[in-house]
């Protein structure tokens, strides 16, 4: 029954969202390229745009869903976790909405809902994933097997103990030279080249956890070396490299998701986050679905980086729990 619109700005993007059940109707996204300049996001400059951004991202996304905002049921926002600047925009705009029209606020966790996009009907034929099923969670600031056992039911089986998986991609990005976000730039660049042209180190770390911060200092050394050899190594062998820290990358996810499904015994696995948009990622998962014999689940394109559509859908499941959220709630910068 419900119409919900959502907001998303834990980090710089900042997102609307309009669904009617599980259904999206309209998910718009503003990205912020203020930040390219430094190599990172700023959190001072997320927050001043996205308070610019955000009237007119919710009103495109109420006109691109056709629908008046006296006919939402309620109004969905992330409280955490992310950057708090960023955080308190759409917390302080949901509230205020949800305020004047007297309709029910609903907080919303950015990691529950990266898994839970994958019950976004967006295909009348859509299978949507049964409990239990396994997920790889691989963002910019997380990377974590998880267990889901029911909508708000998880257990976190294995998580890295230092950088996440995005954050592997951008340093290594960031060496290179290239720049932020560069795991998607990673991502375009290794199609063209060889994976197996260069050799680095994978991480010997015990059960389901994962290691990343080695890979960024063989990398680190390894051009260090080359470059005092010939000052163009990087540009001259740039998708080579970037196809092979792709690959590495890929590598240490997959053998633990692998040994987790093991384990556990679970068949549907699904991965979700910013870093699941990558293509190698992606194939990988098709590969060991079909050797493993797995239902995967691999989002969208628009679902798998930040988006209010997930948001929404989130706030769906909860909507039907009447789990609704004070106006005093206050946004979380991480899990406590
Ligand atoms: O989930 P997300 O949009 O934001 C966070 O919640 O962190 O993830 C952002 C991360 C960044 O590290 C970005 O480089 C990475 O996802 N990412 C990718 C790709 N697209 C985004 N990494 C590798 N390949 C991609 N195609
Ligand atoms: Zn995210």
């Amino acid at each position: 029954m419900p119409y919900i619109l959502a907001i998303e700005s834990s980090c710089d993007d900042t997102s609307a969202s309009v669904i009617f059940e599980n259904r999206v109707l309209s998910n718009v996204i503003a990205n912020q390229s203020v930040h390219e300049l430094y190599g990172g996001v700023v959190p001072e400059l997320a927050s001043r745009a996205h308070q610019q951004n955000i009237i007119p991202v919710v009103d495109a996304a109420m006109k691109k869903a056709g629908i008046s905002v006296n006919q939402l049921d309620a109004i969905a926002f992330t409280r955490g976790p992310g950057l708090l600047g960023s955080l308190l925009v759409g917390c302080s705009f949901a509230k205020t909405m949800a305020m004047s029209l007297n309709i029910p606020l609903i907080e919303v966790d950015h990691l529950e809902a990266h898994i839970l996009s994958h019950f976004i009907k967006d295909e009348e034929d859509k299978v949507l994933p049964e409990f239990p099923f396994l997920c790889l969670l691989v963002s910019g600031g997380h990377t974590q097997i998880i267990r889901m056992d029911d909508y708000f039911s998880m257990e976190i089986i294995g998580q890295t103990i230092d950088d996440a998986a995005g954050e592997a991609f951008d340093k290594s990005a960031k060496i290179m030279s290239l720049p932020y976000p560069g795991g998607p730039l990673i991502d375009k660049f290794a199609k063209e080249g060889n994976a197996n042209a260069y050799k680095f180190p994978e991480p010997n770390i015990q059960g389901l956890n994962f290691s990343f911060s080695g890979l960024k200092t063989s990398i680190l050394y390894f051009l260090r070396d080359n470059l005092k050899l010939n000052p163009d190594f990087i540009e001259i062998n740039k998708v080579d490299l970037c196809a092979s820290i792709q690959k590495t990358i890929i590598n240490i996810l997959m053998k633990k998701l692998i040994k987790a499904a093991k384990q556990t015994g679970i068949n549907q696995v699904a991965i979700a986050g910013g870093v699941s948009a990558n293509s190698g990622l992606r194939q990988a998962m098709l590969d060991a679905g079909e050797k493993y014999k797995w239902k995967v689940f691999i989002p969208k394109f628009e679902y798998s980086t930040d988006n209010a559509a997930m948001i929404a859908v989130a706030a769906y499941y909860k909507f039907l729990k009447k789990d609704f959220a004070d106006l005093n709630a206050s946004p979380y910068a991480r899990h406590l």
